[in-house]
Parts: structure tokens; C-alpha cells; sequence
């Protein structure tokens, strides 16, 4: 079964689009799919998603709306077109249009799903590459952050065209993702970064700049185990990504809500203009408590830790 991860983007979305870094974890859910090789004569290529009732056949016509079909069709093309056809079965545990990276993992499940039905194996390098061109299709020019964390897991600072950068938190990293319900299209987030970076570039440069400086002192707080400083940067870039309009009424109640119960810091994650909010936390108990706070806010609420818990951390993470 091939599998991949969604994600939050702890620190940096939107300016990583313009080469600055960002830091994103992988959730501890994602999709998964299973791989079919169809060798009967006449076979074709077919993508099933179950949990949304969708089948879809490869489609290589270009332009239009960014379908599935497209999609599939830019991954298979990076497979032999001598080979049999593949039958792809993908289960999707993230909600889709909220900001935690379920199109990337998708991407990435089903790239990974056909080299299984195919019996070859890829390096993780190579499942970045291609899983790119699927979010390609959805997103236009994507930075690359999502489809990289979704296929390796883990903590890690990412700089467009680079190796993913692991980290190694000092401290568990103790996160409350709240999905606000509302769509958040990366696409059109996105672009609406682009246009105020051609109306108004000297106020969106200094602002990526700024995010790209909390961004690097975030690395340093994360290795260091500094919380109330990680905290302290979540909030700084949430004021400044509000200030690009990616934030919501929505979006601010829920992050406050999560700041009035004790999180250390709180902003939106992924695309913003809806979608999710990630608050850090300083211990298991107090995450419960911001999560249940933010859950009266919220379409759902769960407490995940970034990168899985460092080897010998105790639940309870004195520092
Ligand atoms: C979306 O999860 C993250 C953005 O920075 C877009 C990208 O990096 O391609 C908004």
C-alpha cells in the first residue's frame, strides 16, 4: 500500500513561493492507495477515490479547468508508455481545500500506487519530482513544499528547488490544527499574493522578508527547544499574512481562542482565505484544553505532534 502525508506549514507559506524558506510537518494522516497492474487486452488507466465517489480516467487534453483526469495523465507520462495499464484505489483521511496538503498527497500516493501495480521502486528524490507535476495542474507554479513533506514525512525546513532539510526538535512540538470549514484555494491565494507583489512590490518584498527572518529564527527555536519563542514567530507571521489578506474573521477567532486557552502562538496554515489554523502548545494537557476551545470554533479540531515524538521525550516534555 502506498502512502503519503498531509501537512502544516509551520512558518512561511506564500513568501516560500518567492524562494524563501518555510518550515512545514507532516500530519500523522494522510492517503493511501493501492496499485493494480491491468493486463488484460483493452484495459485502461483508472484513478478510483473511493471516499468521494470519483473515478477518473487520464486526460491529456491542456487548458480548462484543473481536473483529476489532467492530473493523472501528467504522472502516468512519466512512466514507459510500453506498460500495462494501472488501476489506482486511493483513500483520502485529510478533507480536501482546507490547507493541509490533501491534493499533494494524493499526488504523491498515487505516483508511489503505480510504481507498486508496476513492481518498481523510486527514490524519494524522484517521487518529489513527479508527484510535482501533478500539483502542477492543481496549483500553477507551487513552491514544491507540499508534495515534498507529504512524501517525506517528518519536520523540515524547505527552500524551492532544494533538498528538504530535516529538523530535529529539542521539545515534542505539540500542534492544534482547527479546519474553519471554509475552502481555502491555494490557486487563487496565490495569485492574489502575485498581483499585490506587482501593484504594491516594495511593501510584499519587505513583508517576505520578514517572513523569511522569522522563518530562520523559528529554526533556531524549534532545534533549541525555545516554545514560547516558536509560539511568539507563529503569531508575528500570522500579523503579517493577515496583512496580505490570507486570513479570515474565521481564521482570527479561532486563533484567538486558541491563544485566550494558553497556546503559546497561532496563525493560519497552507493558502489561508479559509481552511486551517495550527496552534502550538506547551504540553499534552494544555493542547487538549486548546483544542476543545477551539473546537466550539471550528468543523473539526485534533492535536497532532510535528514530526512524531523525538525519541526518549516524555509525554509530558519538561524541557
Ligand atoms: C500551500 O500549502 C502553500 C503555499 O505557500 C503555496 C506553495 O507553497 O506552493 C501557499
Amino acid at each position: 500500500m502506498a502512502q503519503a502525508f498531509g501537512k502544516v506549514i509551520l512558518l512561511g507559506e506564500h513568501s516560500v513561493v518567492y524562494g524563501h524558506p518555510a518550515i512545514a510537518a507532516a500530519l500523522d494522516r494522510g492517503v493511501s492507495a493501492r496499485g493494480t497492474a491491468l493486463r488484460e487486452a483493452g484495459a485502461v488507466d483508472l484513478l478510483v477515490i473511493e471516499p468521494w465517489g470519483v473515478q477518473a480516467l487520464p486526460d491529456v487534453s491542456s487548458g480548462g479547468e484543473p481536473t483529476l483526469g489532467r492530473a493523472f495523465a501528467e504522472v502516468l507520462a512519466t512512466f514507459p508508455a510500453e506498460r500495462p495499464r494501472v488501476r489506482i484505489d486511493a483513500n483520502v483521511a485529510i478533507p480536501g481545500g482546507s490547507g493541509l496538503g490533501c491534493s499533494a498527497a494524493l499526488g504523491v500516493a498515487v505516483v508511489r500506487a503505480i510504481d507498486e501495480a508496476l513492481g518498481q521502486t523510486h527514490s524519494l528524490e524522484d517521487d518529489i519530482a513527479r508527484s510535482l507535476r501533478w500539483e502542477r495542474v492543481f496549483h500553477g507554479q507551487p513552491s514544491g513544499v507540499d508534495n515534498a513533506i507529504a512524501a517525506a514525512g517528518g519536520l523540515a525546513l524547505f527552500v524551492k528547488g532544494s533538498a528538504l532539510e530535516p529538523l530535529r526538535a529539542r521539545r515534542p512540538l505539540r500542534l492544534v490544527v482547527g479546519d474553519s470549514g471554509e475552502a481555502s484555494a491555494t490557486k487563487s491565494m496565490v495569485e492574489s499574493v502575485a498581483r499585490q507583489h506587482e501593484q504594491v512590490p516594495e511593501k510584499t518584498r519587505q513583508t517576505f522578508e520578514a517572513i523569511a527572518a522569522i522563518v530562520r529564527n523559528g529554526k533556531l527555536a524549534i532545534e533549541g527547544g525555545d516554545l514560547r519563542g516558536l509560539g511568539q514567530l507563529m503569531n508575528m507571521n500570522q500579523w503579517l499574512l493577515a496583512g496580505l489578506l490570507l486570513s479570515t474573521p474565521k481564521l482570527e477567532e479561532m486563533c484567538a481562542a486558541a491563544r485566550d486557552t494558553g497556546a503559546l502562538g497561532a496563525k493560519l496554515t497552507g493558502a489561508g482565505g479559509g481552511g486551517c489554523m495550527v496552534a502550538l502548545c506547551a504540553d499534552a494537557a494544555s493542547a487538549e484544553l486548546v483544542r476543545d476551545a477551539v473546537a466550539k470554533h471550528a468543523r473539526d479540531a485534533f492535536v497532532v505532534v510535528a514530526g512524531g515524538l523525538p525519541s526518549g521525550a516524555a509525554e509530558n516534555d519538561a524541557p
